[in-house]
Parts: C-alpha cells; structure tokens; sequence
C-alpha cells in the first residue's frame, strides 16, 4: 500500500478557466502563464492541454521555455523575466521565445548579441511596481535603438505590471494605466497590462495581449467577492488519508511543542501529509480540511509528513477516509489565509513527493 498522499489536476478546469479569462476580456489575446511548473500544476501537462486554445504562453526563464519546447510546446513562448545573460538571447532568439525587455542591461545584451534571426521584443515600462521595467522618461532612447536594431523584429509589444491590481478598491491601477497609456500611445505598437486580477476586475487594463496565471488555476486573487470569480474552477486538489485515529483526554496535547491542548475528550485523526509535501508548517490550529466530505481543522504543529484534524463529532469517521486539503469544496485562499501566506505560494510550493495525476 502505498502513502495515500497525491494531487489529482483537473484539465478540463483549467481550459474552462482559460475560456473564462478570455470572455472576461473578448477583445485580448489571451496568454497562458505556465511558470513556476503552471504553478505547481506541472508545466507540460497544463500547457498541452492549453494549446490548442492558447496563442502564446508566459515563463519566468529560458529553461522553463525550453522545457515547453522539448516537450512539444510550439506555440510562441514568451520569457517574462527576460534574459537573465547575455547568452540567452542568441537561445532565445535560436527557438523563437519572446522576451520581455525591462532593464538597461538587457537593453544591451539584446543589441550586442549575435543572433540567426530577429527577436520579437516585448518592452516593458515601470508603471509603479518599482521592480522591473525601464523608466517611462528613458523609455523613448531604448525603445529607438533597438527598432533601429537587426536583431530585433518591427513586432514589438509594450507592457507593464500592475502592483496592486488584486485590491479591488485601490485605484492605483487606474493610475498606472493612465501612465503606461500615456507613454506607450506614442509608440502605436500593441500593448499588454493585465495579470488575472486585472482582467477579472479592471477592464481598464484590457490590453491586446493579457497575461493570466493565477485564476487559470481557477481561483481569484482578489480580495473581495466578485462575480468574474464565480467562472472559475478550482485546478488542483491535494487529497490524503486518515492514517491513525486515538481518543484523548480533556488537558492531553497534541503533536510537537504540546501546542494545543483537548478542552473536551476528542477524537484526533492523523493525516499523510505535512510540510515536506508543500503543506504549510505555518498553518494554525483551525485551518480547515475536509474529510469525507464533512470540514474539519487541524490541531497542533504540522509535522514533516503529517498532521493532526479534530475529528470529534464527525459522522463515521474510519482509517483510510479521504482527506482533501484544498481544491474543489475547500478554497486554497481560506487555508493560505489560515497560514498568513496566499493560494498562489500554497499551489507553487507542493513538492515534487506529491505524484500529480490528471483528469480531462
Ligand atoms: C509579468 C507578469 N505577467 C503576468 C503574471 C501572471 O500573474 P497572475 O498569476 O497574478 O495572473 C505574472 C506573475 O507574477 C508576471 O510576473
């Protein structure tokens, strides 16, 4: 028998997401972003099942790219980080990746490069985010010499990213909108804002091309209810097993530290799953789980490989019931608040012991 602790992906969620993410914005190209292996999803899978719908997909770096490529992945691959040296752009330019330009320095890499064919370039402008992007005051010299430049393709891209898009009462991505429309309108190229928050609730930010990661997985990111979220589908879902079951005393304690303490005789289930899984260790005494069906918290410290739920009350409860520790039926954003993190760290952090099964 084996541990019963896996993650089962739906691929048919994750198209329906992706249809979603393109009504929300009808007007878009919509790209599919895959980094972080589809954010703990599994890159190839998610991206194969993505690309017969999908124009073009987003990475963080060029090994994620040419992961995709090897793979089978044919479709424009665009590097949202851009290069990190100068070599990478004869590699880039070598298997037809897009890259984002947001730095002087890969200013530089890309017209002293030696390149077999031009590189399509996505400029990207500092809106606000304060963390990449060229200057809007400097952008004009920049975007000059690499128009002026063979190794560039005439089919650039402007872009920026959005700080704060998430807060659905902050306008300052109004204000960064103002600002990129401002410094890019001049350049007549087609342009690229909106991240998942973006397209669900700032159709301000619609651009040509959108760039969705997140609710492709079928979550929001937004901090409030919202009806664009009530499209998407929960992706993965992270199932384990009851493993033991004891009764304890009023004043016996649980797990490492004694951390939490019986207030009534209770029934603690032990379940497979801990942080060398992805579970996260900073998950309080409370964080929901649901077993056969019914919701439950887990007590005490989460271990390496387990944890402990209080089962007490619960209806025929047996070793071997399933546990789900988030997916359909229990929100990834309501455990990751419960751990004082996000759902986008929960999904990216599940560790490769976790094998990844796929329905369609
Ligand atoms: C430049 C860029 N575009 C798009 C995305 C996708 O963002 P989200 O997952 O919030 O949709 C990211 C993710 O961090 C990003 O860095």
């Amino acid at each position: 028998m084996a541990r019963p602790s896996h993650i089962v992906v739906d691929l048919a969620a994750l198209i329906h997401n992706y249809q979603w993410a393109c009504q929300l914005a009808p007007n878009a190209q919509t790209m599919a972003v895959v980094k972080a292996n589809a954010y703990g999803h599994g890159a190839v899978a998610c991206a194969t099942a993505l690309q017969p719908y999908a124009p073009a997909f987003g990475v963080a770096c060029i090994e994620e790219a040419l992961a995709l490529r090897k793979a089978g992945i044919n479709k424009p691959i665009l590097l949202l980080e851009g290069t990190f040296t100068a070599d990478e752009v004869a590699i880039a330019a070598e298997h037809g990746f897009w890259v984002m330009v947001e730095d002087p320095i890969q200013v530089d890499a890309i017209l002293n490069a030696s390149v077999t064919k031009p590189l399509k370039v996505w400029i990207k402008i500092d809106t606000g985010m304060h963390r990449l992007g060229l200057n809007p005051q400097r952008v004009e010299g920049f975007y000059q010499q690499l128009f002026a430049s063979s190794n560039v393709s005439e089919e650039m891209v402007f872009a920026t990213h959005l700080a704060s898009a998430d807060e659905t009462s902050n306008n300052f991505t109004l204000d960064q909108v103002q600002l990129f429309t401002e410094t890019s309108k001049r350049f007549k190229h087609p342009v690229s804002i909106a991240n998942s928050a973006a397209i669900m609730a700032w159709p301000e930010a619609h651009g040509d091309w959108n760039r969705p990661g997140f609710m492709l997985y079928g979550n929001s990111p937004l901090d409030a209810d919202h009806p664009s979220s009530k499209g998407l589908q929960p992706v993965m879902q992270v199932r384990s097993a009851i493993i033991s079951l004891r009764q304890i005393e009023t004043g016996q304690t649980v797990g490492y530290g004694q951390q939490w303490c019986a207030q009534r005789p209770s029934i603690i289930a032990t379940v497979a799953i801990g942080y060398g899984d992805g579970y996260p260790r900073s998950a309080v005494s409370g964080t929901p789980v649901v077993v056969n069906g019914q919701r439950a918290g887990i007590v005490g410290r989460v271990s390496m490989d387990m944890i402990t739920i209080d089962v007490t009350g619960l209806d025929g409860i047996n070793v071997g019931d399933p546990v789900c520790l988030w997916g359909k039926g229990l929100d990834i954003n309501e455990v990751a608040r419960h751990a004082g993190t996000i759902g986008y760290e929960l999904m990216t952090r599940v560790t490769q012991r976790l094998s990844i099964s796929y329905t369609e």
